[in-house]
C-alpha cells in the first residue's frame, strides 16, 4: 500500500501504470545471454534514417541553448509535407504527450472519455489523470465497434480516442466507418484520431485523417516519428487540427517539450523517402513470412495493417513470453493467451519462428 494513496488524487490512484516492453539490456542481465532481439514495442528494426542521425549529430554542440519552442523548421517542413497550414500543427515529446495534453486541455472532471476497450493503454491513463470518466466500448472481432461508439455518445462525451490502425490488434477503421462516426458526433466532442502507424497501411479503404481536417473542425490527428521513422528514443510526435484547437492545446503544452535534437531529426527523417520505402518493404515481407510461420504452428492471429501482429497461443502468453526470453526473444504478452509481436528484420523474424517452434 502506498502511504500517500489518500493524499493523491483519487483518479490518479485509479491508474493502472503503463508497462513498457522489456528492454534488451534487462534480458541480457537477467538471463546472461548476449544475443537478444526485441519484438515488443513496434520500433523500426532498420534503425533510424541516416539523414536523421547526421542532423542529430550536427545539433549536439548546440544543446547549451534552448530549442525553438515553436519548432520553426520542422513545422515548416511538415506543413509542406502534409499540405496543411503551419498553424494547424503542435509538437509533442512523442505523440503520447499530446494524447495527454488533449485530455488536459478539454476534459473536465466528470466528462466522459470514450475509446475501444481493446486499444492503446495510454487512453485510460490520459482520461484518469484529468478525472475523466473512461467509457470503454467492447471490441467486435478485434476491431473498433463504431456502431457501439455511436450508441454510447451523449452530451457528456467530451473526448473520443480512435486508434487507426489499432494497437494492439493491427485492425483498421474503414473510411465508411470513420465518416459515419464523424457525422454522428457533435462539434462539442473532440475526436483524437491516433494514426501512429499510418505510414504502414496499404488498404484503399483506410482513411487519411489529414484529408478530413477541413471538413471536421473537432478532429485532431496524431502521428509520430517513433514508428516508421525509427526515432522512438528521441521522442517527437505531432498533432494536426483546426488552428483554434491547436491554440487551446498550446496553452497546456510545456515550453520546449520537443527538444532541439528531436526537431532536427524529424525534419531530416521526413526527407528520407528511401528509408521509409525500405521499412515498408521489410515490414510487408516480414508480415507475410510470420503469418505463414504462425499458420504452420497452428497459431491464431489477427490480420494486421501495421508493423505488429496480435496472436493467440494455446498456452498462457506469460509462460510463452518467459520461455522465449530464455531464447533471447522479447515479445509483448497480453491478457491470458494473447501477445503482440512486432515484425522485425527477416533475420529477427526467423529467430522468432525458430524459438516459437521450440517453445510451443
Ligand atoms: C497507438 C499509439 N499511439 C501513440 C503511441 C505513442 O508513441 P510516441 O509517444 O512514441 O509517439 C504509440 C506507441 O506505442 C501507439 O502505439
Amino acid at each position: 500500500m502506498n502511504k500517500f494513496a489518500d493524499v493523491a488524487k483519487k483518479s490518479v490512484m485509479n491508474i493502472k501504470p503503463y508497462v513498457p516492453g522489456k528492454p534488451i539490456e534487462e534480458v541480457q542481465r537477467e538471463h546472461g545471454i548476449k544475443d537478444v532481439i526485441k519484438l515488443a514495442s513496434n520500433e523500426n528494426p532498420l534503425g533510424p534514417s541516416k539523414l536523421a542521425v547526421k542532423a542529430m549529430e550536427k545539433k549536439l554542440r548546440s544543446v547549451n541553448l534552448y530549442p525553438e519552442s515553436g519548432a520553426y523548421y520542422l513545422r515548416r517542413a511538415l506543413a509542406k509535407h502534409l499540405k496543411i497550414r503551419e498553424s494547424m500543427l503542435v509538437f509533442g515529446n512523442g505523440s503520447n504527450e499530446l494524447l495527454n495534453l488533449i485530455a488536459e486541455a478539454f476534459v473536465e472532471p466528470g466528462d466522459e472519455v470514450m475509446f475501444s476497450a481493446l486499444s492503446f493503454v495510454v487512453y485510460p491513463i490520459a482520461a484518469d489523470t484529468v478525472g475523466g470518466i473512461a467509457i470503454q466500448i467492447p471490441h467486435k472481432d478485434f476491431r473498433h465497434d463504431i456502431d457501439g461508439f455511436i450508441k454510447r455518445l451523449s452530451h457528456k462525451t467530451k473526448l473520443v480516442y480512435l486508434c487507426n490502425p489499432n494497437n494492439p490488434t493491427g485492425t483498421i477503421i474503414t473510411k465508411e466507418e470513420f465518416e459515419k462516426f464523424m457525422s454522428a458526433v457533435g462539434l462539442k466532442t473532440i475526436v483524437a484520431l491516433d494514426e501512429a502507424y499510418f505510414e504502414y497501411v496499404q488498404d484503399k479503404n483506410y482513411p487519411d485523417g489529414i484529408k478530413y481536417l477541413a471538413k471536421y473542425p473537432n478532429l485532431v490527428v496524431l502521428r509520430t516519428f517513433s514508428k516508421i521513422y525509427g526515432l522512438a528514443g528521441i521522442r517527437i510526435g505531432y498533432a494536426a487540427a483546426d488552428p483554434d484547437i491547436i491554440e487551446i492545446i498550446e496553452r497546456v503544452r510545456p515550453p520546449f517539450n520537443a527538444n532541439m535534437i528531436a526537431q532536427a531529426a524529424g525534419e531530416a527523417a521526413l526527407r528520407d523517402r528511401e528509408h521509409l520505402k525500405n521499412t515498408v518493404k521489410t515490414n510487408n515481407e516480414g508480415k507475410k513470412y510470420l503469418c505463414s510461420e504462425f499458420k504452420k504452428l497452428g497459431m491464431e492471429f489477427v490480420r494486421s495493417h501495421a508493423n505488429f501482429i496480435f496472436v493467440k497461443f494455446k498456452a498462457n502468453s506469460k509462460v510463452v513470453f518467459e520461455a522465449l526470453l530464455k531464447k533471447g526473444v522479447i515479445i509483448r504478452p497480453q491478457f491470458d493467451s494473447f501477445a503482440r509481436i512486432t515484425i522485425g528484420t527477416m533475420e529477427e523474424n526467423k529467430k522468432l519462428a525458430k524459438a516459437l517452434k521450440a517453445v510451443l
